[in-house]
């Protein structure tokens, strides 16, 4: 199956053309067209100038994707879109446009929950993952922990109770002067630090009904620590990112390793809960090199595989839409024309019960 994926969700405009069969799925092209740039000088991302810039790309960035894959509108079996969530003027974009293409070629197309996608970005490097699986999806809007006990079923196990993950990295690192994205650097410089130099406790989150501590991730006290160390220590926001100084290194090794510690310590928590085969890790934060070490040490103390995508699959892209699009494309699904974007989109949520292991078996994402 040929299947165009389509993604505009958030700062990127992306375009994939992928080959999935039974033997696997292969990326014919990735197109990402992202818009840091536009958005660095504002320390974050401006929703009207996103969803101007996305208008201005998407033309050039999907002919690219077919360009690139050698494939014409007509071999196309199908179209997969982010339907949400996200930001609803970039949404409508990559929508419309989608919806567009499939209106006149008479192509089916579904509409994807981004999260999900995130989900599908192992699809290109690993085998189909045993199941349960737990995913955790790190990226600059979502931190969720889910655990799928067979493919497209989801039971979400933990979610940030305020900041996701990379919004901490990005807001800590504006903070400090490091820039937007901050993850990217923040990860850089806490390669030259100590990360023992600061040690940030890790909050406490206790379930609602009082039965005791949540598996649930919280961010904003490690931001306002961090916050109040800069100030108690005068640290001066850095002029020179190639030459920060030491406190600054250890600052960002610090506040890394508190990040991975927290998400490392649920998803520690939820194995011994729910004894998964595999651990899948997604989104833009699974671009972070301590993250990628200790999910990886996790699982080899677990004996089960680590599913850790390269950095170019983690980051929002539209391989990982159109991935995702396969099954449903396959059982014949296909968007209304009504249907519109949904920027607080949610995963249909299974109960605890189906939740559970059934069989040792493989599936196919
Ligand atoms: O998945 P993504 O591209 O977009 C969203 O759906 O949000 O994730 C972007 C986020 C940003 O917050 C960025 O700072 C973070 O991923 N990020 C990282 C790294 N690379 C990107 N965070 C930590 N370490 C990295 N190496
Ligand atoms: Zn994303």
């Amino acid at each position: 199956m040929l299947i165009l994926g389509i993604e505009s969700s958030c700062d990127e405009t992306a375009a994939s053309v992928i080959k999935t069969d039974a033997d696997g799925t292969q990326v014919l092209s990735n197109v990402i067209y992202s818009q840091i740039a536009t958005h660095k000088k504002y320390g974050g991302v401006v929703p009207e100038l996103a969803s101007r810039e996305h208008l201005e790309k998407i033309a050039g960035v999907v002919d690219e994707a077919l360009k690139t894959a050698n494939i014409t509108h007509s071999e196309l079996d199908g179209i997969a879109v982010t339907q949400g969530p996200g930001l609803v003027g970039s949404l409508l974009v990559g929508l419309n446009f989608a919806k567009a293409i499939a209106f006149a070629t008479g192509k089916p197309i579904v509409g994807i929950n981004h999260i999900e996608g995130h989900v599908y970005s192992i699809a290109f490097e690993f085998p189909p993952p045993e199941y349960p699986a737990l995913a955790l999806v790190v990226s600059g809007g979502h931190t969720n922990l889910f655990l799928i006990p067979e493919p497209e079923k989801y039971k979400l196990v933990a979610r940030t109770r305020d900041d996701a993950a990379g919004e901490a990295f990005d807001k800590v690192s504006k903070l400090i002067g490091l820039g937007y994205p901050g993850g990217p650097v923040i990860d850089r410089l806490a390669k030259l630090g100590n990360k023992r130099a600061i040690i940030f406790p890790l909050a406490e989150i206790k379930e609602k009904d009082g039965s005791g501590l949540s598996l649930d991730f919280s961010f904003s006290g490690l931001k306002t620590a961090v916050l109040r160390y800069v100030r108690e220590h005068q640290i001066e926001p850095v002029t020179n990112p190639e030459n920060p100084g030491s406190q600054i290194l250890d600052l960002c090794a610090s506040f890394q390793n508190a990040v991975v510690r927290a998400l490392v310590r649920s998803l520690r928590k939820a194995s011994e809960r729910f004894q998964p085969r595999t651990i899948l890790l997604a989104g833009g934060v699974a671009c972070n090199s301590e993250l990628r070490a200790a999910v990886q040490k996790l699982a080899d103390e677990l004996k089960i595989p680590a599913y850790i995508p390269s950095p170019i699959y983690t980051t929002d892209n539209a391989a990982m839409i159109a991935a995702a699009g396969y099954p449903k494309l396959l059982r014949g699904e296909h968007l209304g024309w009504d249907t519109s974007a949904d920027v607080s989109l949610r995963l249909p949520n299974v109960d605890v019960e189906a939740a559970k292991p059934k069989q040792k078996q493989r599936y196919r994402l």
